[in-house]
């Protein structure tokens, strides 16, 4: 059985952090690599603050927040991914990224490394044949916000090997989280269901059928979620969320999944979500 022992994070934004900090954690050193400088800093910033908040309800110790800190070492090189047993792919959600940075990292790794890919809805057999090593690729999909949220999603692709699929699944075990395995169908199990209920929520608004705060608060306090599903599309991100509708209608080629013309209009816009402080709400 392949043993991870080493973990290296590809993408410093929201989900890169999140991994980088539940990884270093659970006792695995971690390289987290992004091309920019100043955003690995400010990953790195990220990591500590929600690794304090943990300390604050006493969660983790000071020790444990300090030893994880000092577990992850900040790449701007792939190089530095020369002896890592696993690579988690954490780049932007979107397919032709995913690729290019797949065929930039292969030549970097040893033979032996698995790869895995936290994309949250395109084809895993797919991204997989634009690597040298489809049977060690596997999906790993996290869910944001990654040190809270409990489930690991697992994918296989056409080609992943069992051996990868066990290594993967010892390795979410170790992480503490629990794994649900999904088909290699576009976006899997979680985003498949969550997305267009999302979107649902876009059209209610687009209909003028309620307001921004009343659609969030008929379903926080109707449906019992934790937010609303126009808070939590400003969490995730309207990009990614425009990303996951577009991969969904084009995979399974069904107008019930046909992205809501204002979320287009906001994703054009660049009102983000949180991320550019503007999305359905004002964080400015
Ligand atoms: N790191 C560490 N701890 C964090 C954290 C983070 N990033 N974010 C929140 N927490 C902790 C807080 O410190 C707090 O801890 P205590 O209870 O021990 O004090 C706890 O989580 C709850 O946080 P808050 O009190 O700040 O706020 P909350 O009660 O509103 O919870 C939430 C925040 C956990 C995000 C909650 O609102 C929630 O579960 N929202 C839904 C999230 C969700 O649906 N995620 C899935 C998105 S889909 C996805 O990820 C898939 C994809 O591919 C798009």
């Amino acid at each position: 059985m392949v043993e991870i022992r080493s973990v290296g994070v590809m993408g410093a934004g929201q989900m890169g952090s999140g991994i980088a900090h539940v990884c270093a954690l659970a006792g695995l050193d971690v390289g987290l690599y992004d091309v920019a400088r100043d955003r690995l800093e400010a990953c790195l910033n990220v990591v500590s603050a929600n690794l304090s908040r943990q300390v604050a309800s006493k969660k983790i110790t000071e020790e444990q927040r300090r030893e994880a800190l000092s577990r992850i070492k900040l790449l701007t090189d792939l190089e530095g991914f020369s002896d890592t047993d696993l690579v988690i792919e954490a780049v932007t959600e979107n397919e032709t990224i995913k690729r290019k940075a797949l065929s930039q990292l292969c030549p970097e790794l040893k033979p032996e490394a698995m790869i895995g890919t936290n994309t949250s809805s395109v084809s895993i057999t797919r991204l997989a044949a634009s690597t040298d090593r489809p049977e060690r690729f596997i999906g790993i999909h996290f869910m944001n916000p990654v040190p809270v949220m409990q489930l690991v999603e697992l994918v296989r692709g056409i080609a992943t090997e069992d051996e990868t699929f066990e290594a993967a699944r010892n390795f979410v075990s170790k992480l503490g989280k629990t794994v649900a395995v999904s088909e290699d169908f576009p976006a899997f199990m979680v985003n498949r269901i969550l997305l267009p209920m999302i979107n649902e929520a876009i059209y209610t608004l687009y209909e003028g059928v309620g307001t921004v705060d009343s659609i969030d608060t008929a379903m926080r306090l109707g449906a019992n979620h934790p937010m609303g599903p126009l808070q939590l599309a400003d969490f995730i991100g309207l990009d990614t969320c425009l990303s996951i509708m577009q991969v969904l209608h084009d995979g399974l080629a069904d107008s019930k999944y046909r992205p809501c013309p204002l979320l287009v209009k906001y994703v054009e816009a660049g009102w983000l979500g949180r991320k550019t402080q503007r999305g359905f709400y004002d964080y400015r």
